[in-house]
């Protein structure tokens, strides 16, 4: 079977950074046809320098890397370097990238790519905040129908929010641009707060993957000793949940995670619970299910993919 198409659109951070390398790890699997950067955890400028950064680490500077949106449709740009630190990638030495930004907006790259493909052959995988898709999909409705799947990181049922106490952080940063995705008609998987919280980096995990002894392995290995302070710090977890990886997961073992079929709606009003995914887990309303909601994952069978995965580079 032909390896899947994907964009990935992201917002690097050190998770975002982990699904970059594990897709990249896959290629027999999964064909990146490009990079797509938003703002989110750190301004635009550093997350499409991160982006650059981590194609150059894996040796795949051949995958095309743009900037997109510096800020969400309609509200002033909220940041995470209090998770992600100042760099966006805090661990490891960082450089300045070799290989340029690829030439044009990100939302164009997605818009052309997904017109020159035959329909249904193209995945977008998200990141981040879901400006540059919003955008995309309203600049081109065309691009509609032609699109795969949007498999998604964001938003939280059960785990509640971890940028305010209602919303998780993509979502929070552009609900705006979450309302419309939501509702376009694109089917979308949704991976949220409610099994990325399952699918923590404990230090055994890490080890495992800084024993790897390579290049890839001590990079990824030293993100993740810097990305667990926040999530051990606010939970007393025993490590950093591996938010965005498990997008890239899903691509490549879906039988690692379940969910159910629901309708998930955006508060885009109220300032109170703004951002929030109210995820009709339980069926009470007659709303039409519009997202596969992940509620569950195998989180060894995920960290031996991954290990397995990162070994490659
Ligand atoms: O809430 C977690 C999400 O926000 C992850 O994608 C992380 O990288 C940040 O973007
Ligand atoms: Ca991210």
């Amino acid at each position: 079977m032909s390896a899947r198409k994907i964009i990935i659109d992201t917002d690097p951070g050190q998770d975002d950074a982990v699904a970059i390398l594990l897709a990249l790890a896959s290629p027999e699997d999964l064909d990146l046809l490009g990079v797509t950067c938003v703002a989110g955890n750190v301004p635009l400028e550093l997350t499409s320098k991160n982006a650059r950064i981590v194609c150059e680490a894996a040796g795949r500077t051949d995958v095309p890397v743009y900037a997109g949106s510096a800020a969400p449709l309609a509200r002033p740009l909220i940041t995470a370097e209090h998770v992600h630190g100042q760099t966006g990638l805090d661990g490891p030495d960082l450089w300045e990238p070799a290989m340029p930004l690829a030439d044009g907006h990100g939302v164009d790259f997605i818009i052309d790519t997904l017109r020159s493909h035959e329909p249904g052959t193209v995945s977008l995988c998200t990141l981040g905040p879901l400006t540059n898709i919003a955008a995309a999909l309203s600049t081109a409705p065309d691009i509609i129908p032609r699109v795969q799947e949007i498999v998604m990181m964001g938003g939280a049922y059960f785990e509640v929010g971890n940028i305010t106490p209602a919303a998780e952080f993509n979502i929070y940063v552009d609900p705006e641009a979450a309302e419309s995705v939501f509702k376009s008609g694109v089917p979308v998987t949704v991976m949220p707060l409610d099994v990325t919280h399952k699918v923590l980096a404990t230090k055994p995990r890490v080890e495992a993957i800084r024993a790897l002894d390579t290049r890839v392995g001590h990079f990824t290995a030293e993100m993740l000793d810097f990305f667990e302070r926040f999530d051990v710090e606010k939970y007393g977890s025993e490590g950093g949940p591996l938010h965005d990886p498990c997008v890239i997961a899903w691509l490549l073992k879906p039988e690692l995670f379940s969910g159910r079929h629901v309708n998930v709606e955006i508060e885009t009003a109220s300032e109170l619970t703004l951002g929030m995914t109210v995820a009709d887990w339980w069926g009470v309303t007659n709303r039409k299910p519009n997202a596969l909601f992940i509620g569950d994952a195998d989180a060894d069978g995920f960290f031996t993919l991954l290990t397995e995965r990162l070994a490659r580079l």
